[in-house]
């Protein structure tokens, strides 16, 4: 096993069958992390790019199994934020330092392809640099966003289990999302994939897949989170995946990727409360704090326990950055674009 993180670490090649044995093996766990850290010290050195997370809108014509926000979910309360209001809300992330802003919300038919443009263009002139995670839409409407400034686009594969996929995500097909990345890539955006770790049905074997697919994408960005469990949704009952698995999921994609950009998720902190540290001394690179001011925040509702919706975006501003600086690693100044 330590043949194969040292084969990982030194040549970020691994066959699918050494994938899988590191997954299904917890003894060297913490060889396996220690070395997802030293290449992402190599590589990337001891900055962490902080993103601005906007959740603008929690309405959503999709009804994926797994996800709070699908349709036929009646127990939230849904908002969508007026433009004025979104810029309101990336003016104050600047103030705190921001360069990155992520736009993500439901796929909600209310902000046309128009909409979204202009309120690409309007925070260009505020100096960020932009990315979007607003679902599957067609060429012509992610070449807009492009025209308008989108510099990113995020959009997980979720699972490359085909047939998993189209069983947790109805009315949706798998190719449809594989065209929507190759649409993404072939127009400049810088692209992050990424999967949910843990779903019901999904196997080690597949878990090796997704993460050959994200080398075989040449994905720029790569985030990977636990499956949480949401009472409201119909997989309620199932167990979810677990702090570990993510977290192996994440270190070994950056054995195999060593100079993409990887976040410590959300997700991983909601099950282990110093997750997104842990994270970035296991390979990741980069923190995505929300910036969505208000109730809104309490009202993303993806999965129960959701870290930080009690808190303001200037108070996790200032924990995020103690964190950081706690372990001897600094934020970045720059857009934290992927540098190869
Ligand atoms: N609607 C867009 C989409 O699906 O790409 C963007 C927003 S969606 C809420 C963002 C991500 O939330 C999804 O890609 C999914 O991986 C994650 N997510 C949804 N439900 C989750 C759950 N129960 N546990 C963990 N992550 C979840
Ligand atoms: Fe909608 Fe995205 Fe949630 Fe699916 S994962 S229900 S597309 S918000
Ligand atoms: Fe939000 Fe720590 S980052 S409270």
């Amino acid at each position: 096993m330590l043949s194969i993180i040292d084969k990982g670490k030194n040549s970020h090649d691994l066959t699918k069958d050494e994938i899988i044995s590191l997954l299904g093996c917890s003894t060297y766990d913490s060889a396996l992390f220690d070395a997802a850290n030293c290449v992402r010290e190599k590589y990337l050195g001891n900055e962490v790019h902080l993103r601005g997370l906007i959740e603008f809108s929690n309405i959503c014509k999709q009804d994926c199994l797994y996800c709070g926000l699908r349709k036929d979910n009646q127990n939230v309360k849904r908002y969508r934020l007026d433009p004025e209001t979104i810029i309101d809300f990336a003016t104050k992330a600047k103030s705190y330092g921001y360069k990155t802003l992520v736009l993500q919300s439901g796929e909600d038919p209310f902000y046309t392809t128009d909409l979204i443009c202009d309120l690409v263009t309007k925070l260009k002139k505020l100096d960020f640099a932009i990315t979007l995670s607003i679902g599957e839409k067609t060429f012509e409407e992610y070449k807009a966003y492009r025209e308008a400034g989108a510099d990113r686009y995020l959009l997980r594969i979720e699972t490359t289990d085909k047939s998993l996929y189209e069983k947790l995500d109805p009315n949706m097909s798998f190719d449809n999302r594989l065209r929507c990345l190759k649409d993404l890539k072939a127009l400049g955006y810088e692209l992050g994939t990424g999967s949910l770790i843990g779903l019901p049905g999904q196997t080690l074997e597949s878990l090796a897949d997704d993460i050959l697919f994200f080398k075989a994408m040449d994905a720029d960005m790569i985030g990977v989170g636990p499956f949480i469990p949401n009472p409201d949704t119909p997989l309620q009952n199932e167990a979810g995946g677990t702090f570990n698995l993510a977290l192996k999921v994440m270190a070994i994609t950056r054995l195999l990727m060593p100079d993409i950009n990887i976040p410590a998720t959300t997700a991983m902190e909601t099950l282990d409360k110093n997750g997104r540290i842990i994270a970035l001394q296991s390979g990741a690179n980069v923190v995505m704090p929300n910036v969505t001011e208000g109730e809104y925040r309490k009202l993303y509702q993806l999965y129960p326990g959701k870290i930080c919706t009690g808190d303001t975006p200037a108070h996790c501003r200032g924990c995020i950055t103690g964190k950081i600086t706690s372990i001897g690693r600094e934020i970045s100044q720059d857009y934290g674009g992927r540098k190869r």
